[in-house]
């Protein structure tokens, strides 16, 4: 895992996006795993910006997202089909059939779950996974005591996170309590990983992710696992971080480091 610690949330959203972008461009079919909540809102806002100003070209790319609410149509304003849609696809140009979605609406969740598992696989599986975090240390949905090898599913909600979610919605009965989730063992599955995590309320979780046990009471700790971890940080939510000088010291020594 690498820890990435940038002044402001301009700025670490500007360094994520170059690393999707890096990917776009020496893989232009690549396949991108998204995410929403308000943290990759610059990296989205970058990312089009890049396409607008610079051609960056999303024509071949096929997109998965993390998540849904269950029981939110398409349509409705908190959904994250609609924030996807809103944020991102609607000033790129991805063809809307490379687009994947988890469905809140289906019939059959079980069914719809493995087909969803099925079509990242078929798709080559995902180059690239943008995450945020949740104040209790989560990813994607993956509460607290998720399965580290989770697969594609059905999850209740904690309680802090209909809180810290009810922010949204017009009232907190309003939120969902289910969602559909990919698991942290399909998350684990990609090559690459950009989390990016901003603002003191998150320091301690980031804290606990990288530098505390792997436990599924924090199932971004997962991520110390996985060979190809980013975490992108701004100051404030690095300040719990003990090791945060060789972070830096890490990034200051990297021109000069021999090359593999
Ligand atoms: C939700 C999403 C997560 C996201 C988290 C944090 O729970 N399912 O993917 O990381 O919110 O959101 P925010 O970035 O708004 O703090």
């Amino acid at each position: 895992m690498e820890v990435i610690i940038k002044t402001n949330y301009d700025e670490m959203s500007r360094a994520a996006a170059h690393v999707v972008a890096d990917i776009l461009n020496t893989k232009p079919n690549a396949v991108l795993g998204l995410a929403t909540g308000s943290t990759p809102l610059g990296i989205y806002k970058e990312l089009v910006r890049l396409h607008q100003e610079e051609g960056l070209d999303f024509s071949q790319v096929t997109t998965f997202n993390l998540d849904e609410y269950v029981g939110l149509s398409v349509l409705h304003s908190q959904s994250y089909h609609y924030f996807m849609h809103e944020n991102f696809f609607k000033h790129v140009n991805i063809p809307k059939q490379n687009v994947y979605i988890p469905s809140g609406t289906t019939r059959n969740y079980q069914a719809f779950c493995q087909w969803y598992e099925q079509r990242i696989e078929e798709c080559g599986g995902i180059d690239v996974q943008i995450l945020g975090i949740g104040a209790d240390g989560h990813i994607a949905f993956n509460e607290p005591t998720s399965s580290l090898s989770s697969r594609t599913r059905l999850k209740t909600l904690e309680r802090q996170t209909i809180d810290d979610n009810a922010r949204f919605f017009e009232k907190r009965e309003d939120v969902p309590s289910y969602a559909i989730t990919m698991g942290v063992g399909t998350i684990l599955e990609a090559r690459q990983i950009v989390l990016l995590a901003s603002g003191a309320n998150k320091a301690h979780v980031v804290a606990a992710s990288v530098e505390g046990p792997v436990t599924s009471m924090v199932t971004a700790s997962a991520l110390q696992m996985h060979p190809a971890t980013l975490f992108f940080v701004d100051k404030e939510a690095s300040s719990e971080l003990k090791m945060r000088d060789y972070y830096d010291w890490i990034q200051e020594k990297k021109p000069g480091a021999p090359q593999i």
